[in-house]
């Protein structure tokens, strides 16, 4: 298969249609975004790199960087993580309070607020210093010392954080967070603001399409039952009330965030990862979601 082709007619089609969205504006630096902007990156099993458009230019992961912080917390926890949080998908909007007051604190599932909230939470009970932690364990996935926070965009989440805020003190009135409540908000919003170009986030994602495996290194950092366990479970809740929109349409286990990225793997095989800050209103890029529809249609090939 010739990916460079693929994804530059992928990227053509999809700039023919003219889908926009909406720039996120509930985190106020993320509304800065140029709505244009747009690139994806194919990363090969075996690390060949195929780009096109803005591919090296970097975003804020957001909720993306839940699949890290899952990653970590899993190969550490196993499966008693699974006493704080469910498998089953919300069908409901990412920062939805509704469920946790008749699932007393339990959040459904680790990908919306809720569930990555308990997950930082967990990975702050077991370090001094968690966001060096997190950025230590990216930063192996890619095989450098770059990735960094955007300050600017943690700044402003942590400043508007009143909805993760109220998550966060509900699950605690359940018994189901530990740390001090701005403590937590503190660690997740500078999680969600680590920046990444396509290209690094879809190398770091090869660790979910190479069963668990850090290709820079060969160190085995999940297991391959949990690598299998991560991505169903990206495939059912990583685009929260969109999840089953994603399978449907494009058939891949991944993760979106608000910064207007999606990430995706096809186990084995790659990982692609599409940037465009339009968002739909589901808060998942409408350029991304169309862009992977395109190439799992094109390529004739997903997980199903
Ligand atoms: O917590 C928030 O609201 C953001 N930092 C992340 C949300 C997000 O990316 C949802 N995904 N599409």
């Amino acid at each position: 298969m010739d990916y460079q082709l693929l994804i530059n007619e992928v990227y053509h089609e999809v700039q023919s249609l003219q889908l926009e969205g909406k720039v996120a504006n509930y985190i106020p630096e993320l509304a800065n975004l140029d709505i244009r902007k747009f690139g994806i990156s194919l990363v090969t099993a075996k690390g060949e790199v195929y780009t096109i458009g803005d591919a090296d230019e970097k975003f804020s992961l957001q909720s993306i960087s839940k699949a890290f912080t899952l990653a970590m917390v899993f190969a550490s926890e196993g499966e008693a993580l699974w006493k704080r949080l469910g498998v089953e998908p919300s069908g409901n909007p990412f920062n939805s309070l509704a469920q946790l007051e008749y699932e007393n604190g339990i959040p459904r599932n680790p990908f919306i607020n809720a569930g990555a909230l308990v997950i930082t939470d967990i990975i702050r009970s077991k370090t001094a210093k968690p966001i060096d932690d997190i950025l230590r364990f990216i930063n192996k996935l890619v095989n450098s010392d770059t990735i960094k926070i955007n300050q600017t965009i943690a700044i402003s989440e942590i400043k508007n954080s009143s909805r993760n805020t109220a998550l966060a003190h509900f699950m605690k009135s359940f018994g189901n967070i530990n740390s001090p409540i701005d403590e937590l908000i503190e660690t997740y919003c500078n999680q969600c603001a680590i920046e990444m170009t396509c290209t690094e986030l879809a190398q770091a994602f090869l660790l979910f399409a190479n069963y668990g495996q850090n290709r820079f290194n060969g160190d085995q950092l999940l297991t391959r039952s949990q690598t299998k366990r991560i991505n169903a479970l990206m495939q059912t809740c990583g685009f929260y009330d969109e999840a089953g929109e994603f399978a449907y349409t494009v058939g891949l286990p991944g993760k979106s965030g608000v910064g207007g990225g999606i990430a995706a793997i096809l186990p084995g095989e790659f990982s692609v990862v599409v940037w465009s800050p339009g968002l739909n209103p589901k808060g998942n890029s409408a350029k991304g979601m169309k862009a992977l529809e395109l190439l799992t249609t094109k390529l004739g090939h997903s997980v199903f």
